[in-house]
């Protein structure tokens, strides 16, 4: 059974507002990109990791990150997702994880992989959402106000069988997460318990609260 991580960081991250891609931001002289690889290889469960980044960086992170296969992404998560399945090769499990979840505990990857080694085809973490949600028009009035009980907020690593991930993908879909796509084929998708380290630095906010999580350590 091979298990392949693919790291989307490919993104513009322009909400951070920096002007460098935003996996590869530091927080204590380390990138969101690296301690991603780092937290999949920690978690025991992968076998390879392949990093899909901007074009212009593919040689110099293959130096900084050795170990991994690096491969250019594309315009659209979904089409850097689709150039790392292809370099997956023979994956039985695929997982995907995006770069920017940085301070994702490893456990969070053994707990996926345990979901599918137990028979689920595709698995997402997720966590209750605390807020109360509200669906709004476009003038910003309120159209309805979902039941929380039944909402996840959803993370990464999303895993699945390599099978259901690239007919997911053989479309040229975007969605904004890959169990997106799977759900559109009718596929169940499982749901485990997320981490709340595995949050998405997306913000200038959540920069600063990850880098007061890791207290400037490098680990
Ligand atoms: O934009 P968003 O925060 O949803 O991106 C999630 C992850 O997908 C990030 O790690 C980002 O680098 C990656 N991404 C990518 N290729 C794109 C857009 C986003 O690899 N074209």
């Amino acid at each position: 059974m091979r298990t392949v991580a693919l790291i989307p960081a490919a993104g513009t991250g322009s909400r951070l507002g920096l002007d460098r891609p935003k996996a590869f931001v530091e927080i204590g002289g380390v990138s969101l990109a690296a301690r991603s690889v780092a937290a999949a290889w920690a978690s025991g469960v992968i076998d390879d990791v392949v990093v899909i980044v901007p074009a212009q960086l593919v040689d110099e992170v293959a130096r900084e990150l050795p170990g991994v296969t690096v491969v250019a992404g594309g315009a659209e998560r979904s089409d850097s997702v689709r150039a790392g399945l292809a370099a997956a090769g023979d994956a039985d499990l695929v997982l995907v994880h995006d770069a920017a979840r940085a301070l994702t505990p490893p456990a969070l990857f053994t707990r996926v992989v345990a979901a599918l080694i137990g028979g689920a085809h595709a698995v997402v973490p997720g966590l209750p959402v605390v807020d109360t949600l509200k669906t709004v028009d476009n003038d910003g009035r309120v159209v309805d106000t979902p039941d929380r009980r039944v909402l996840r907020a959803v993370q990464t690593p999303q895993g699945f069988t390599a099978e259901v991930l690239r007919r997911a993908h053989a479309g040229a879909a975007d969605a904004t997460d890959d169990a997106g796509l799977v759900e559109a084929l009718g596929e169940d998708v499982t749901v485990v318990p997320g981490e709340a380290l595995a949050f998405k630095i997306t913000t200038p906010f959540d920069l600063r609260m990850a880098e007061y999580l890791c207290d400037g350590s490098t680990q």
